[in-house]
């Protein structure tokens, strides 16, 4: 692949596998939720590519949604894990809804625990978890994911929402970032 910028170091998935694997997950959802009407919640910024493409490749009526939040991935030593707080909220309630939390990565687990106790206090119908990208292997907590497009292991990635300081979000395939450039202060909030 050409035009890749500088401190990539390799492809993990290109841009034809990415969209080839969430057209199957978008099929399996449809297949589930099928007869009633779903609510995608975006987590801000880093799910919003993943997002879109699957919400265009849903087949059921759906609604969409986003919050934001700050978070502390610990990815980096000495970096405070499993700090989150909402910084946006969602727009709406999510009361009797069903509902499909979509996030860029499971890493450790910890925002999408948060994310998961503080929507299931708001009385959803249901509440599933679905991510592009899960890292098993660095799980401290254990969250129920329902659709994943990807397990990936323990290097750091960029591309398809993903980003190192904010940038590499817009690339179309998911990339392993040259780890001699990784800065450990920067792996932290959105
Ligand atoms: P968790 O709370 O440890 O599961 O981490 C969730 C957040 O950490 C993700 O939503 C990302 O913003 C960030 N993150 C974790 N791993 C990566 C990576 O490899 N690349 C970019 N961001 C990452
Ligand atoms: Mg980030």
């Amino acid at each position: 692949m050409t035009n890749l910028p500088e401190p990539i170091e390799r492809v993990l998935y290109t841009e034809e596998q990415v969209s080839t694997r969430i057209q199957e997950i978008a099929a399996e959802i449809s297949a589930r939720y099928a007869g009633r009407h779903l609510k995608l919640i975006g987590v801000l910024k880093g799910s919003v590519f993943f997002l879109t493409a699957l919400a265009r490749a849903i087949t059921i009526p759906l609604k969409i949604d986003f919050l934001a939040i700050s978070s502390f991935n610990g990815h980096a030593q000495g970096s405070t894990a499993g700090m989150v707080r909402i910084a946006k909220d969602l727009d709406d309630a999510i009361e009797d809804e069903d509902i499909l939390l979509v996030e860029d990565i499971v890493d450790t687990g910890f925002t999408t625990r948060y994310l998961l106790q503080t929507l299931a206090g708001r009385g959803p119908r249901s509440l599933g978890i679905c991510t592009l990208l899960d890292r098993t292997s660095r799980r401290i907590v254990q969250v129920p994911v329902d659709f994943r497009c990807f397990e990936i292991g323990d290097r750091f990635v960029v591309g398809c929402g993903l980003d190192y300081k904010q940038l590499y979000r817009n690339l179309g395939c998911v990339a392993v970032l040259d780890p001699r450039v990784l800065d450990p202060a920067a792996l932290e909030p959105e």
